[in-house]
This record gives C-alpha cells, sequence and structure tokens, in this order.
C-alpha cells in the first residue's frame, strides 16, 4: 500500500478531548466533553494545535471536518471553572496567548476546516467556528459571545468577527450576551448552511467531498489570501486586554456567579 492508501482506513485517535477519524482525504476532529457541553479545557488549544499539524503533515487529510460530541453542544466554550484556576498574569497572559495560537492554527492550516454546529456555539465555541472556513449548523444550534457576563470578552472574536458578521453585529452580541439562533446566524453570514440535525455530517462530509475534488495547493493559496487581514499589533492588543480582564474582580465575581448559578454583582468601574 502507497502512503495514501494506508491513510484511507478510517481511524480514530485520541488527544486529551478530541477524538480523531481519518478517512481517505477528510479527517473529523469531535471536542469530546459532553458531560461539560464541550467545554474547551485549558489544554485544549495545545491539543487541537497538535491535531491540525498531525493533519496538515499525513499525506491524506485536506478537509477537516470539526463537531461537538452529543447532541446539546459544538462548544460551551472556555472552560469557565478553569479560569478561577489560574493564578497571577503571567499565566492569565500564557493562557490566552495560547489560545489566540489556537485559532491561528485553524486560520493558517493549509487543509479547509469545516465546523459542523450540532448546538450551543457559546464564547470560545462561536470564536471557534470564526475561526473555520465553512461553517453548518443544525438547526437547534445556537450562537454567542456572552463573556462580558463573566467580566470578559471574546479576544478572537472581536477582531474576526467584524470581518464575518460586521463591526455593529458583532458589538450587539457581545454586548447584550444574547445567543442567536441558527437561521438569524445564517442570515448575518455566521453560517453557511442550516440542515436538520440528523443531517448535519452527512451535509458537511458532502460538502467536504466537494472540496477535495479542487486543487489543494490553490485552496490553500486561496484561503490564506482570503485571511490576510489580521493584524499582529490587534492581536497582541487583544493578549494584553484579556490578561487585564482576567485578573480583573469583575472577572472573578463573574465566575463565581455562573459557578454558584446566580445573577454577577459587577463593580460599577468603567476603565
Ligand atoms: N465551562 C465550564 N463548564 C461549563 C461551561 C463552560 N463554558 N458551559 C457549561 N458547562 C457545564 C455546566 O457548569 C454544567 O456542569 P455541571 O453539570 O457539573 O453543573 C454542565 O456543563 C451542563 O451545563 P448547564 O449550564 O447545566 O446546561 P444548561 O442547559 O442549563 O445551559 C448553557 C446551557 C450553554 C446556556 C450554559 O451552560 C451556559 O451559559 N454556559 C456558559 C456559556 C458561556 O458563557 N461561554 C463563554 C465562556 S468564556
Amino acid at each position: 500500500m502507497g502512503e495514501v492508501d494506508s491513510m484511507s482506513v478510517s481511524q480514530a485517535d485520541r488527544i486529551g478531548y478530541l477524538a480523531l477519524r481519518r478517512d481517505g482525504h477528510i479527517a473529523t476532529i469531535t471536542i469530546d466533553r459532553p458531560e461539560k457541553l464541550n467545554a474547551l479545557s485549558n489544554r485544549f488549544w495545545a491539543d487541537l494545535r497538535a491535531a491540525l499539524a498531525e493533519l496538515a503533515n499525513d499525506g491524506a487529510t485536506r478537509v477537516v471536518v470539526i463537531t461537538g460530541a452529543g447532541d446539546k453542544a459544538f462548544s460551551a466554550g472556555g472552560d469557565i471553572a478553569g479560569f478561577s484556576e489560574m493564578h497571577g498574569q503571567d499565566e492569565m497572559r500564557r493562557f490566552q496567548i495560547d489560545a489566540m495560537e489556537g485559532f491561528d492554527a485553524i486560520e493558517r492550516s493549509p487543509l479547509t476546516i469545516i465546523a459542523a454546529v450540532n448546538g450551543y456555539a457559546l464564547g470560545g465555541g462561536c470564536e471557534l467556528t470564526l475561526a473555520c472556513d465553512i461553517v453548518i449548523a443544525s438547526d437547534d444550534a445556537k450562537f454567542g459571545m456572552p463573556e462580558a457576563a463573566l467580566g470578559l470578552i471574546p479576544g478572537f472574536g472581536a477582531i474576526r468577527a467584524a470581518s464575518v458578521i460586521g463591526a455593529h453585529m458583532t458589538k450587539f452580541l457581545v454586548a447584550t450576551c444574547d445567543h442567536i439562533d441558527a437561521r438569524r446566524a445564517y442570515e448575518i453570514g455566521l453560517v453557511q448552511k442550516v440542515v436538520g440535525k440528523a443531517e448535519l455530517m452527512d451535509e458537511a462530509l458532502r460538502i467536504a467531498a466537494r472540496i477535495v475534488r479542487n486543487s489543494p495547493l490553490a485552496l490553500t493559496v486561496g484561503k490564506r489570501l482570503i485571511n490576510y487581514d489580521i493584524d499582529r499589533r490587534s492581536i497582541d492588543y487583544s493578549v494584553e486586554a484579556i490578561t487585564v480582564l482576567q485578573d480583573s474582580e469583575d472577572r472573578k465575581e463573574g465566575v463565581a456567579a455562573f459557578l454558584e448559578k446566580r445573577p454577577p454583582q459587577f463593580s460599577q468601574r468603567k476603565q
């Protein structure tokens, strides 16, 4: 068997909470932590980078579908309990850099990456869809960037969403913390196709199969060109701003309130 043939059998691997399955030129990454609505653990970003690097170098994979385990969530975002385990700005900055490098790894990957959103895509889960190249959603999916209810903001989403859904819609989602349904997400350009829940993976794989027919080189160049716009300075600013927010009293109160299942009592501080 040649290199590609030996990869063509479906294989399942595991990196942390990620399950990897490869089938010919198409791979699936499943965020597999359904009991916590696929919340992204602090090591998620390193695991995702490792998975993407492995797939980019396996000689076969050209398209990756990312989805969530279970029927409730793609991902409900960063692990809120994990936030309260971080101590000191060095650790908080390291975490934020790690997350930004994860989004960057998706955007710079030579592979085409499809998000198949099977439920909640909130906070980091929504940002993950923004970093992907194409987003397919089940009709019960819900999107939102509700970090401000925790005293935070979406560090990557605040930069990237403006070019996907416009600055005002981004501000609307960030400021209200509203969840929007799949139909609304489609209308504003966050999602490219909405399908029934039972058809989600089949549809994502059908789209992947159409992409696989095209030139891998042209697809990589096209993706790089379309993603060219993010300025290094806005990433640096985002990392520093979120490090300061992570260390704020409002964030501590927001996370405590979430974990205690009560409304937060934020300070009146604005700057
Ligand atoms: N981080 C850590 N744990 C999370 C989580 C997150 N982002 N989102 C959900 N969970 C956990 C809950 O704490 C709960 O754990 P428990 O059973 O041990 O108490 C479990 O997942 C199920 O969530 P629950 O809140 O009970 O489900 P629900 O159906 O009542 O509500 C959501 C679903 C998505 C509306 C709600 O979980 C939520 O608002 N999550 C946070 C979303 C968010 O703010 N994301 C941005 C983070 S920066």
